[in-house]
């Protein structure tokens, strides 16, 4: 979004004319800051093999994922349901991953039906695809390593306590179901925050999947998931991806050095890829507050970016109908019944009833996330692509809310 001449524009659109044609809220997409991205992460890692798996839940959207797959990247799925999705967009089976939690085997089987690799996190459901498949089909697993650091606040808690994947103590037991089931264990995986902020922990994980994959010989991938993030708010600082990549250039040549062969480093970004191609267009509808700040009630909320209210996260937020007037402090809040603050003590343009706000870095866990809470319907989501609009969602209708739900007559 640029703001030349008083108007913010999105790839020369103006961003109140995208509101005209397709209403408020909307959640509006730049596709050329995707491109940059991309270029960006595949840049940072060009020193080694890699694949680069976009992370197809931060914004699952098929027309997003066709974008996406037009920079030939793989794609890393959580469901079936999503894997249908990259299909449908495109995607070869043979470029996805399926790495789902407490799935039962049924839902196992049924992505390997799709044709795609099954990453698994459970000892239980690796035995089980050990007694049925034994080394028809590839797998890789999905390991749990504890932080040695805190990466970010509360981050080793919340680790020891995740649900995800097999801990690394348990290496010996996968090595027995795997000679036990001559399995084909071909990836080793590892997701271990979604928010990497220092490189020292990046390449502390890195050097233990290393070592580890040494007692899996002919590996053909090692996975490090997501976690790179774009800076959120003032002085987020964050992991440098080409400092990352020089560094983890000499980590996996020494490793390529005694292992054998040369397994492909895998990544599946998310929020480094979309986040900032996304914003969320609101109207503010109200204008209230004496004693206290002014309160800005928009037409959004959890219902549609829950970001801040689950995660206490910072998204910037821009006055677009009054871009140079002087800035005051605000509470900016959504319409739902429970209180929903999308920023507080937030200083932005002076805001009146009928402005339009840009919530921005609104593409990752923005949409994919929203819900019919208060059983309000889901915006809108457009592509910018080219320089031109194109709708990859239409806004739900009362219809939409009640489709599922059968006529009563009581
Ligand atoms: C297994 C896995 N891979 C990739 C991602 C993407 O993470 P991010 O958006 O932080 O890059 C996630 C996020 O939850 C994940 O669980």
């Amino acid at each position: 979004m640029i703001l030349k001449d008083s108007e913010y524009t999105i790839q020369g659109i103006p961003v109140t004319s995208l509101v005209r044609e397709y209403g408020s809220p909307l959640f509006v997409y730049d596709a050329s800051v995707i491109d940059r991205q991309i270029k960006r992460i595949k840049n940072a890692f060009s020193g080694f093999p890699n694949r680069i798996n976009y992370a197809a839940k931060a914004l699952t959207n098929k027309g997003v994922l066709a974008h996406v797959r037009g920079h030939k990247l793989g794609l890393d799925v959580v469901s079936v349901n999503e894997l249908r999705m990259g299909l449908d967009a495109g995607f070869d089976a043979d470029q996805i991953l399926f790495t789902s939690n407490s799935v039962s085997f049924e839902e196992i089987e049924e992505a390997l039906t799709l044709g795609v690799k099954v990453n698994i996190d459970s000892l239980s459901l690796l035995e089980a695809f050990g007694k049925r498949y034994g080394g028809g089909k590839p797998c890789s697993i999905r390991l749990k390593l504890d932080p040695l650091v805190e990466h970010h606040e509360g981050s080793r808690e919340w680790h020891s306590h995740s649900k995800f994947g097999i801990h690394h103590s348990r290496i010996d037991d996968i090595k027995a179901l795997e000679q036990e089931h001559e399995m084909n264990i071909v990836g080793l995986h590892v997701h271990n925050s979604s928010s990497f902020l220092d490189i020292p922990v990046y390449l502390e994980t890195a050097e233990r999947m290393f070592s580890i994959a040494r007692q899996f010989p002919g590996l053909e991938f090692i996975d490090f998931g997501g976690g790179i993030t774009i800076p959120f708010y003032p002085g987020h600082e964050v992991i440098d991806v080409d400092e990352l990549g020089r560094r983890m250039e000499v980590q996996v040549q020494e490793f390529y050095k005694d292992y054998g062969n040369e397994p492909r480093i895998w990544f599946e970004p998310g929020r480094f890829l979309v986040s900032e191609c996304g914003v969320l267009l609101t109207q503010v509808t109200v204008l209230k507050g004496d004693r206290d700040l002014p309160y800005a009630g928009t037409n959004t909320g959890f219902n549609h970016l829950i970001r801040p209210k689950m995660y206490n996260a910072y998204h910037d937020i821009l006055n677009v109908s009054n871009p140079l007037a002087s800035k005051k402090k605000y509470h900016i809040t959504g319409n739902m019944c429970e209180t929903d603050f999308l920023a507080q003590n937030r200083e932005i343009s002076e805001i009146r009833e009928g402005d339009l706000l840009a919530i921005k870095n609104a593409g990752a866990y923005g949409a994919c996330m929203a819900s019919n809470y208060n059983s309000r319907v889901r915006p809108a989501e457009v592509l910018i692509r080219e320089g031109k609009m194109h709708l990859v969602r239409k806004r739900e209708t009362y219809e939409d809310l009640v489709r599922n739900q059968p006529g009563v007559d009581w």
